[in-house]
């Protein structure tokens, strides 16, 4: 059985205030329905993991190196040293503006696994990919290039999120039908890499779009274990909504 997991992304929202007053409305309300939990700035992770005693706190990205000249990035020991327990990787928004690629995400994969981390690999295509009908092929090839050289335990753990770009803060969301199918195609990649043990294991998010009026009928699909959630997981109310809603 996979347990559901349902993440909310703030990307560079909430200040360190505001993401502690989220957190003490929303902590209390988590149920073992899912795992909950949100992606916050790196200020805000340390006062986050404080607070919160049911939400997961995830960092939004990482460095694969440990250390060195890259100024304004952060390494994965220095998320370890705060207690950070997941790490959002590939967002297509590092992907199309700071340049993060499949070759890039694999290496923070590797580096996030060894110190126990788990991992929130994103991928998907975008409109003219849709359009052209190269969805599969784009999954398959990000998965590849993204989950390269693992070893089929450590890919047990991990939290893949299949986002279309075309719906990411579009309010356009993918029909569950085209979710599922989607994320029917990460769980064959899987397979194929790593085997049917950790295809099974793995826990496959939706993203794009999600909100309280849709989250049901994706969770509800075969393939789809939970969802991450950008614009609908700003707001405690709605936020509350989905968790009360995936019971
Ligand atoms: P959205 O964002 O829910 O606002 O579409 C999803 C994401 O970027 O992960």
């Amino acid at each position: 059985m996979r347990k559901p997991i349902i993440v909310g992304n703030w990307k560079m929202n909430k200040t360190i205030a505001e993401a502690t007053a989220f957190i003490k409305e929303v902590d209390p309300v988590c149920h073992d329905g899912a795992t909950y939990g949100v992606g916050t700035s790196f200020l805000a992770l340390q006062d986050a993991i404080k607070n919160a005693k049911n939400l997961i706190i995830a960092a939004e990205n990482c460095h694969f190196e440990d250390s060195g000249a890259f100024t304004g990035e952060v390494s994965v020991p220095m998320l370890e040293e705060i207690g950070v327990k997941y790490c959002i990787i590939g967002h297509s928004e590092r992907r199309q503006m700071f340049g993060d690629s499949d070759e890039t995400v694999n290496k923070k994969a590797k580096r996030l696994i060894k110190a126990g981390i788990t991992p929130i690999l994103c991928i998907g295509e975008t409109e003219a990919q849709y359009d052209a009908k190269e969805t599969e092929s784009v999954i398959r090839s990000q998965l590849s290039g993204s989950l390269a050289d693992l070893c089929p335990e450590c890919v047990k753990g991990i939290v893949i999120a299949y986002e279309p770009i075309w719906a990411i803060g579009t309010g356009k969301s993918a029909t569950k039908e085209d979710a599922q199918k989607c994320c029917h195609i990460v769980r064959d990649q899987i397979e194929k890499m790593y085997g049917k043990e950790a295809a099974d294991a793995v826990r496959i998010q939706y993203g794009g779009s999600v909100k309280p009026e849709n989250i049901v009928e994706y969770m509800a699909c075969e393939d789809i274990d939970g969802a991450l959630i950008g614009g609908a997981s700003l707001k405690a109310d709605s936020f509350k909504e989905i968790i009360e809603k995936t019971k």
